[in-house]
């Protein structure tokens, strides 16, 4: 008997509602971070590229307002609606998808993924999908040396009979401990018809006092339903990178697993790393073809560096937009900032959101630039604050130079032209314009507009007196 129909598209569910007890973190465990990235929002992803999926659908309870935002912003950045249910109490992840089932129409099925699994690939879930296809009730397993804390899959001359947890396994009757090697990796695929027919068979009565999805297994068979045990096998299947992230140590090596990943991908693509195992890139961020990367160094976010850049060490990059032609030094922090063709950046450079540095522009050591537009081929070389400025180009800029952006209150602009020479050591206090190929003196404090081709000065003048004897 089977209550699988065809499917016109199959539906994800994200268990994202425990608390995460064994992770010691105010943050509840999908929102740890892999190279930067949420693990619910890599699950999501690693969804999103399965071909057929329909809706993403994620479940809520622990600290849901803030998962619930994870994954609206998630779906932002993939292009999709979120969609999230919420699991007010957490009684177990068979209590999960009852939770979740009003959410389920019609007679397809529903592909179900625990949010603690981050390194699972889209190849990975295509592959199970296809050999689930027409069952009852299906789940990948892994083998593992030490199955730890994993629900262990017992098999009788071959086929499953039981997924059975930990705290569950009864040597007397499964057989030795040791034996059992099989591991569910809590990733699965359910008609509908046959869930719903099953649920309602589902108890706590076990050493957890949860409801388990893991005994839908056994529910399904004991009902003579096609119920198969799936094992993983090819690339991406190694057993770490399929099983649930518990603890800070499998974060870690989860995360230690993501990085090279990821630098093989980049590698093989044609980017060129040095100390590649020192080198961290979002899986979100765009490297181009022939980018030149230097560990130690962090990209992350929706970044774009395209082929061409010169990325040198000990920098971070998050949500930044770097072009062909640019050269970042050492040490420079980029965030929400664009810089164009040509540039240099750095060392120790700062940019901050909403920067854009055009074509040619110079941003040397310990220049902070927020919000700021710095034209073509101006330069800030040394000691410099640019906050709400608009440059044109041309500009060249003395060490020191501090536009006072702030009155305590309110936030303003300076506006700076074409071709302008700003000396050293001057404030510029906003708002306040400096019109075209105007010079402003060394250690002038602006506080009035400067017209074009005018020379400003606004310091104490120099006295030279006898000294006293
Ligand atoms: C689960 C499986 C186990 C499998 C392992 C793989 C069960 C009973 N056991 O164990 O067989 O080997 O995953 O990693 O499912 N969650 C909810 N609501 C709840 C409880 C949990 O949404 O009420 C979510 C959690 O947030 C988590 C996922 O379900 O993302 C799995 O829960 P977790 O407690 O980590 O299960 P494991 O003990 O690891
Ligand atoms: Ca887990």
């Amino acid at each position: 008997m089977t209550y699988h129909n065809a499917p016109v598209r199959t539906d994800a569910l994200i268990l994202a509602a425990g608390k995460g007890t064994r992770m010691p973190s105010p943050r509840p465990k999908v929102l740890q971070t892999l190279l930067g990235e949420t693990m619910l929002s890599l699950v999501t992803a690693a969804l999103a590229k399965v071909p057929g999926t329909g809706r993403i659908l994620t479940l809520t309870g622990n600290e849901a307002a803030m998962v619930e935002a994870e994954a609206a912003r998630t779906a932002a950045r993939l292009g999709r609606e979120a969609c999230c249910i919420r699991q007010e109490r957490q009684l177990g992840t068979g209590h999960a998808l009852m939770t979740a089932m009003p959410h389920l129409e019609g007679d397809g099925c529903v592909l179900v993924v625990n949010g603690d699994t981050p390194l699972i690939t889209p190849e990975v879930l295509t592959s199970f999908l296809e050999k689930a296809a027409g069952a009852d009730v299906a789940f990948l397993s892994v083998e593992l040396d030490d199955p730890a804390s994993y629900g262990r899959v017992v098999r009788k001359e071959g086929r499953v009979h039981a997924i059975v947890e930990a705290k569950d396994f009864d040597p007397a009757l499964y057989g030795p401990r040791e034996e059992a090697r099989e591991v569910n990796t809590g990733i699965y695929l359910f008609s509908l018809p046959a869930v719903r027919r099953l649920l309602p068979s589902l108890s706590c009565e076990n050493a957890g006092g949860e409801y388990y999805i893991t005994d839908l297994v056994a529910l399904g068979l004991q009902a003579g339903m096609d119920v198969r045990g799936i094992r993983a096998e090819g690339a991406g299947c190694e057993a770490a990178a399929l099983l649930g992230v518990n603890t800070p140590a499998e974060l870690a090596v989860a995360e230690e697993i993501l990085t090279s990943r990821r630098t093989g991908e980049l590698l093989a693509l044609g980017v060129i790393l040095h100390s590649p195992s020192l080198v961290r890139i979002s899986p979100f961020s765009r490297v181009e073809r022939g980018a030149e990367i230097f560990g130690p160094c962090e990209i992350y976010g929706d970044s774009v560096i395209e082929g061409g850049a010169l990325i040198r060490s000990h920098g971070v990059i998050r949500d930044a937009r770097i072009e062909g032609g640019v050269e970042v030094k050492e040490f420079c922090h980029i965030e929400g900032a664009e810089v164009k063709q040509g540039a240099l950046i750095g060392p120790w450079a700062r940019l901050r959101p909403q920067t854009l540095v055009e074509e040619g522009a110079h941003v040397g050591n310990f220049v902070e630039l927020k919000k700021t537009r710095l034209g073509k081929g101006s330069k800030a070389n040394h000691l410099t604050y640019l906050g709400d400025a608009e440059v044109g180009g041309g500009v060249n800029f003395g060490a020191g130079t501090i536009t006072c952006n702030y009155d305590g209150t309110h936030k303003f602009r300076t506006l700076i032209g074409e071709d302008c020479f700003i000396g050293s050591n001057t404030s510029l206090v906003a708002p306040v314009s400096i019109g075209d190929n105007a010079l402003v003196g060394a250690g002038s404090v602006i506080v009035e507009d400067v017209p074009a081709g005018k020379l400003a000065l606004g310091r104490g003048r120099q006295v030279i007196k006898e000294r006293k004897k």
